[in-house]
């Protein structure tokens, strides 16, 4: 059975870009092949964390997973931070990957093009997501668009990895949803919705309250032509809406288009508003159930238990390769 593997970083709360970008995905896949979903906490301290909140997000992620239809029997979850593998085999790899390509990382680019004073784990971030990915021999890493290039250098890593030292690494290869891929800010829908987002509007959070989170749809931003047209280019804030719906309700997108077409933006905005507060409303139905029951630490030990054994084996595979040996 092929191997997918993705996480979702703790450094802020989890959103609906989170849900339709990732979690969905490996709910949707996990049927049909073996499948780890981690919480890549050790990522989340590259940019400063309060810790108690570090430390309640990390169980939230991992109850919201849950609540989001992840099922346990089918997946392998676990922390990052409680495997020391990861780190270990990054270090490996830091020293097999050139600054010029790490440098290269548009993600990095960006924070640093603002003038912001960043750590030197922010500029390493690609390459303990290699590892992350890299340790498991993942086949498929399921992400949104703005972690794609961060997948792609992990296959580069690997390849690389693989002429010098002989074969060690599987080749992983990103899965981006046709649609969904990117899921954007609902006032400002150039930019993807983010759970770093400065204006609280934008941004619709798995845990917002779902009356809240009715109205960030009903005051999404949106043009003043009243046509409803999936154009990501001209018509950002309305192809914006109807992707969520299509993603929320798993219709193609063409049909999600017919289907509003004769409707004016506050009908249609209406009816993106109903499916998000009913999805948002299921969700935290099922969370309330899990955060108050035991069924969180009994799947992070299990999930520990087992990955910290595989990633064991790999990294003894590649000291020896390297010569880090007696
Ligand atoms: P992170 O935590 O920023 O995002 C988690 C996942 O959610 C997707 N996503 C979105 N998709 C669509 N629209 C959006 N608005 C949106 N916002 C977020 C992201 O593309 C991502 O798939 N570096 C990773 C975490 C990571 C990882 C890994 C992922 C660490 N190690 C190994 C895969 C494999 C990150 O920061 O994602």
């Amino acid at each position: 059975m092929k191997k997918t593997l993705t996480g979702l970083k703790p450094s802020g709360e989890l959103t609906l870009g989170s849900l339709i970008g990732a979690i969905k995905q490996m709910r949707d896949y996990q049927d049909n092949y073996n499948s780890y979903l981690f919480v890549p906490d050790l990522h989340a301290i590259t940019v400063p964390q309060d810790p108690e909140e570090l430390k309640a997000r990390i169980r939230k992620n991992v109850g919201l997973y849950l609540a989001c239809g992840i099922d346990p029997h089918k997946n392998t979850i676990y922390l990052q931070s409680e495997n020391l593998y990861h780190a270990n085999l990054s270090w490996v790899l830091e020293c097999t990957t050139y600054m010029g390509e790490a440098s290269r990382m548009t993600q990095y680019k960006d924070k640093t093009s603002k003038g912001e004073n960043v750590s030197v784990g922010l500029f390493t971030y690609p390459i303990l997501m290699a590892a992350d990915i890299l340790l498991y021999d993942a086949d498929y890493v399921p992400v949104g668009i703005d972690q794609k290039q961060h997948v792609e250098l992990a296959r580069d890593i690997a390849i690389r990895f693989n002429k010098r030292f002989g074969a060690t690494f599987n080749i992983p290869e990103p899965l981006i949803p046709p649609t969904g891929a990117k899921i954007m800010d609902l006032q400002e829908p150039t930019k993807k919705m983010s759970k770093s987002s400065e204006n609280y509007k934008g941004t619709i959070l798995l845990l917002d309250d779902p009356i809240q989170a009715k109205k960030k749809i009903m005051s999404a931003v949106t043009d003043s032509e009243n046509l409803v047209k999936y154009d990501p280019i001209n018509k950002p804030g309305i192809s914006n809406l109807l992707t969520i719906y299509a993603c929320l309700t798993d219709t193609k997108i063409e049909d999600v288009e017919t289907k509003f077409q004769d409707y004016n933006y506050g009908s249609l905005k209406k009816e993106v508003a109903l499916v998000v507060a009913n999805t948002l409303t299921s969700i935290q139905q099922k969370y309330q159930e899990i955060i108050s029951s035991n069924i969180i630490d009994e799947v992070l030990d299990a999930g520990r238990i087992k990955t910290t054994q595989e990633a064991a084996t790999k990294l003894k595979e590649v000291y020896h390769k390297v010569g880090l040996e007696r």
